[in-house]
């Protein structure tokens, strides 16, 4: 057998620091899982993905967005996404990951300035480093330390435009930005805010709409909202003014080289954005399990967080994995958080509220963590 020393090295370096990550099933009560509103195995989106196979739509696109892979479920996925987020356009990509990355390494150009939080996702990074913009940290939910980047570039000569970078709700934290600040911040500057709504959408704003909802600036901003958490589905929504949704259209490589997502999905993602309008008692359901995690999770250690990603913050990573281990044992699917995933030292279990589990499951959490 062929052996590849380097890569051996590194496999064993990662088991040494206790960072090796194997695959494993799932199995126990969901507390790790992103399926916020319980849709991802529902009845009522298999019913959707049901009916869109009876009226005929393709499991497989066959080709680019740009040849023959448009369809014309893409397109009505865009259009209602549109409406239903209160922008111009919408463009939909296979992942979020993608559309992150085409996001960041395609609109801010060569001379711009790209602002982003500390704290920003992998997929926005892959895009930054990517794209040709200066790009540069924020310290976490500091709009001041957003304006200083911006000072200090603009005084050491920078003349571009200015891209600012941030989620509405931190994947691994669970607190939010302070959206309307930063969108004051974006129009002093004539800035535009880029808003990743990964764990807002479904849960959160008008209608499930995300917290962007209520921010009255469409013509500068961008908000990106993946399908494959509260909406239970996959694939990724980048909802903007027309002019960027053309832009990407004719210059992300991540859209142009590449199959389009399956037409299946945009009716079910189609069917879930209609579910999490027309349906605001799933939405209760869940902020009413969140309160209830709040009262007998936070004394327990978890951070008061507000929303539905509740971590425990352990520090080392061995501790932190022995202790996912052990409530998994005990029937709790609750996963260890370790770097690069989060800064080095913040080792956590991420505990995620999700209509897949009941209160009692919860209790029955609480109980263990005790
Ligand atoms: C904040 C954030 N943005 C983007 C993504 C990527 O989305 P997807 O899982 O659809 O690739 C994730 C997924 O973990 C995320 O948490």
């Amino acid at each position: 057998m062929t052996v590849f020393p380097d890569h051996l090295r590194d496999l064993e370096q990662l088991g040494r620091r206790d960072r090796l990550r194997t695959l494993s099933p799932r199995t126990g009560r969901d507390f790790s899982s992103n399926d916020y509103l319980g849709l991802g195995g529902s009845q009522a989106l298999r019913s959707a993905v049901r009916d869109a196979l009876e009226r005929g739509v393709p499991v497989g696109s066959g080709g680019s967005r740009l040849l023959r892979g448009n369809h014309a479920e893409h397109e009505a996925l865009e259009a209602e996404a549109a409406t239903f987020f209160g922008a111009e356009a919408s463009l939909f990509f296979s992942t979020g990951y993608a559309a992150n990355a085409a996001l960041l390494a395609t609109l801010p150009q060569r001379g711009d300035l790209v602002v982003h939080d500390a704290l920003i996702h992998a997929s926005a990074h892959e895009g930054m480093r990517a794209g040709r913009a200066d790009c540069v940290a924020a310290a976490h939910n500091d709009v001041a330390a957003f304006a200083d980047a911006i000072g200090q570039w603009r005084t050491s000569g920078g003349r571009g435009r200015v891209w600012l970078v941030v989620e509405s709700l931190y994947s691994m934290d669970g607190d939010r930005a302070p959206l309307n600040d930063l969108a004051q911040l974006a129009d002093a500057a004539n800035a535009v805010l880029i808003v990743d709504e990964a764990h807002a959408t479904g849960v959160f704003g008008r209608d499930g709409r995300g917290l962007c909802a209520d921010l009255e600036r469409r013509d500068k901003l961008i908000t990106l909202h993946t399908c494959g958490k509260a909406l239970g589905c996959e694939g990724a929504l980048v909802v903007a003014p027309r002019i960027f949704v053309d832009f990407l259209v004719n210059r992300a490589r991540s859209f142009i080289f590449s199959t389009a997502p399956s037409p299946l999905m945009a009716s079910a993602v189609r069917a879930a954005l209609r579910i999490v309008a027309g349906e605001p008692e799933r939405r209760a359901e869940l902020h009413a399990r969140i309160d209830l995690a709040h009262r007998l999770l936070v004394p327990r250690g978890a951070s008061d967080t507000g929303s539905q990603i509740m971590p425990v913050i352990i520090g080392e990573d061995a501790p932190t994995m022995a202790r996912a281990a052990s409530l998994q044992s005990a029937g709790f699917d609750v996963r260890g958080i370790r770097p690069p995933a989060i800064p080095t030292g913040t080792a956590r279990l991420r505990l995620s509220i999700t209509l897949n589990t009941t209160p009692d499951d919860i209790e029955a959490l609480a109980e263990a963590l005790a």
